[in-house]
C-alpha cells in the first residue's frame, strides 16, 4: 500500500516533464499549422475529442472518457499521466513505451495482440486480459489525443547514420526506407501506411529493444512479416543509430 502510494505520488511528479513536452508540442503544432492541444484536463476533453489528432485516422473511441478509464485500468502507472512513460529515464522502466500521440488504432491492436499472445509480454498480457474492448478504444483515443511523445533527447553524431537509413533504406539489402511506412521523421503522418506506428520522440531504449525483437523474431505480430524481414539485416550499430535518431525527433 505505502509503496503504491509513493509510486503514484512519484509519477505525479512527472507532470512537470509533461508540461515541458506540451510546450514543445505547441511549437510543433504551430509549425504544422494545426491548433495546439496543451493539456487533456477534463474541461478541455470535449474539444480534444473533436480535434483530429496529428496524423491519426478517425477512431471510434471517446477520448473524453479515456483519461478516467486509463487511470482506473492503471495504464498511467506505467505509461505516465501524459502518456510519456513512467520511471527514471535511465532505468529499466524506460523500456515502457510512450503512448502519447500514438495512433489509436495501433494502440488498440497491440493490446489485443498482447491478449491473444501474438505479442508476448507478461505484464501487458495480464493488463490486456482485464480491459474490455470498449474501454480500450476510449483509452486509446485519449492517449492518441495527447501532445505527442517526446523523449527530450538530442541527436547524437550516431543519429546521422540512422537518419540516412531511415530516409533512404538500403536497396542492396532489401531495406525499404522506414519513412515510406512510418512517415517523414517517423511521425506516422497522413498518407503513410495506416498500420505503421509513430516512432518520433519514442524512448530510445524501447525502440532499440523492439528492433532487436523484430530481428530475432521474438516479436512477430505485424500484419505482414515486413518488420522481421527488414530488421534481420540490421547490425547492432544500425539499430542503435536508428533508435537515437528517432527518439531525438
Ligand atoms: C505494469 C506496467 C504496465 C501497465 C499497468 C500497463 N502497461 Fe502497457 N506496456 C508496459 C510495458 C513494459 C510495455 C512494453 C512491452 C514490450 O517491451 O514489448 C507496454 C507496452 C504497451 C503497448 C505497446 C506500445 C507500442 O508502441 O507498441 C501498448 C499499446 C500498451 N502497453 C497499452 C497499455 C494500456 C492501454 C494499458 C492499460 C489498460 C497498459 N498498457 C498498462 C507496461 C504496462
Ligand atoms: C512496409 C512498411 C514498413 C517499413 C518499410 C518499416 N516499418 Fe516499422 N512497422 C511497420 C508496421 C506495420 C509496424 C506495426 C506492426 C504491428 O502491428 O505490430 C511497424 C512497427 C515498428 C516498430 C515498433 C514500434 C513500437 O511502438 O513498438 C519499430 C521500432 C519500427 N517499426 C521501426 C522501423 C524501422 C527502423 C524501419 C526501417 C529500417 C521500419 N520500421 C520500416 C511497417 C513498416
Amino acid at each position: 500500500m505505502a509503496v503504491q502510494a509513493f509510486h503514484t505520488l512519484w509519477c505525479r511528479g512527472l507532470i512537470a516533464t509533461a508540461a515541458a513536452a506540451a510546450a514543445l508540442a505547441a511549437i510543433e503544432a504551430a509549425a504544422a499549422g494545426r491548433p495546439a492541444r496543451a493539456t487533456a484536463k477534463p474541461g478541455l476533453s470535449a474539444q480534444v475529442a473533436s480535434l483530429p489528432a496529428a496524423g491519426q485516422p478517425p477512431s471510434s473511441g471517446r477520448a473524453e472518457l479515456g483519461q478516467d478509464k486509463a487511470d482506473a485500468e492503471r495504464c498511467v502507472e506505467c505509461h505516465g499521466l501524459q502518456g510519456q512513460g513512467a520511471g527514471h529515464p535511465n532505468g529499466a522502466e524506460a523500456r515502457v513505451a510512450k503512448l502519447a500521440g500514438q495512433r489509436a488504432s495501433y494502440i488498440a491492436k497491440q493490446v489485443q495482440d498482447f491478449r491473444s499472445g501474438r505479442r508476448k509480454h507478461d505484464q501487458m498480457a495480464i493488463v490486456a486480459r482485464n480491459v474490455a474492448d470498449e474501454d480500450l478504444h476510449d483509452i486509446a483515443a485519449w492517449f492518441a489525443s495527447l501532445p505527442p511523445m517526446n523523449s527530450g533527447s538530442t541527436a547524437s553524431a550516431n543519429a546521422a547514420q540512422g537518419q540516412a537509413l531511415f530516409e533512404q533504406g538500403d536497396p542492396q539489402r532489401g531495406i525499404v526506407p522506414c519513412g515510406s511506412c512510418h512517415g517523414p521523421q517517423g511521425r506516422a503522418s497522413e498518407g503513410s501506411t495506416a498500420d505503421a506506428p509513430r516512432l518520433a520522440g519514442q524512448e530510445w531504449r524501447y525502440l532499440d529493444q523492439q528492433l532487436r525483437a523484430w530481428r530475432d523474431g521474438s516479436r512477430s505480430n505485424g500484419p505482414t512479416p515486413v518488420m522481421n524481414q527488414i530488421a534481420r539485416s540490421l547490425t547492432d550499430n544500425e539499430i542503435e543509430a536508428l533508435a537515437e535518431f528517432l527518439s531525438s525527433r
